[in-house]
């Protein structure tokens, strides 16, 4: 089994000196201390992760994109591309993020081509789904999710895997202080498992890590973990302190 991913998404957070306090104190505290089974991301604002990934370099702690463009370069003002990620020292990428399909109006098709882009550059893509209060509240979640899952994902790299990474984030737990229970994000993570069997394999299914997120803290990180195809978090707010967010990686079972 690989060790569960703990990324933390900084979103539009924090200025340079932030930032590399951050970073530093995080590379601190993996140089400091073991017993930490997970694998760790950071995904800093865009003009920052050069900045980060200097500080990183030669860590074991990854760097990543909180989005990128479609196409591989041209005429797309204040737009990054997936090439530029990679060549940076990126590993990852988020897209598909509730904020940009809500803020930047993506759609799942969209969402797809800059996976699809992703992967082209050689990054791992981590491609968010989730529904809304309102779809949870009239029954549609899995439906829902269902959709955003059959239309976001591209085409698996292999038989035995697909080459991305899925995220559960359910809209109405991110930065609300709500979290899903365990039985949500259980009955969620299996249907999204089930999907993923049915369209790539099980092999590439396992292989795929589906991580939860909204609203994860040091205080409920063990019992998300733990939920079974949970395979790591995906941490806003609670990323921006390097105590909570290595208390989060820390909750990951040996
Ligand atoms: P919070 O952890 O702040 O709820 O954010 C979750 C999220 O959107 C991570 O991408």
């Amino acid at each position: 089994m690989q060790p569960q991913l703990i990324a933390g998404n900084w979103k539009m957070n924090g200025l340079v000196s932030d930032g590399k306090a951050l970073a530093a104190d995080l590379l601190a505290l993996q140089q400091g201390q073991d017993g930490v089974n997970a694998a760790l991301l950071l995904c800093p604002p865009a003009p920052l992760l050069p900045l980060i990934g200097d500080i990183l370099r030669d860590s074991p702690i990854q760097l990543g994109g909180q989005d990128c463009h479609a196409k591989a370069s041209g005429a797309h003002t204040g737009d990054t591309s997936a090439q530029l990620l990679a060549d940076i020292g990126c590993s990852h990428v988020i897209v598909g993020h509730s904020e940009r399909r809500a803020d930047h109006g993506e759609s799942s098709a969209e969402v797809q081509d800059k996976a699809m882009a992703a992967m082209a550059a050689g990054l791992t893509p981590i491609i968010c789904v989730g529904e809304t209060e309102g779809e949870r509240d009239a029954g549609r979640a899995l439906a829902v999710i269902g959709d955003q899952i059959a239309q976001s994902l591209p085409d698996g790299a292999g038989p035995e895997r697909t080459g991305f990474v899925v995220a559960y984030e359910p809209v109405w737990a991110i930065g609300t202080g709500r979290t899903a229970t365990p039985g949500d994000v259980a009955e969620v993570h299996t249907h999204i498992f089930g999907l993923l069997s049915a369209r790539f394999g099980a092999g590439a299914a396992q292989e795929t890590a589906i991580l939860y997120g909204g609203s994860v803290k040091p205080g409920n990180a063990a019992d998300l973990l733990a939920v079974a195809h949970v395979g790591g978090a995906l941490v806003g707010g609670a990323s921006l302190k390097a105590d909570d967010f290595w208390a989060i990686a820390r909750s990951c079972a040996a």
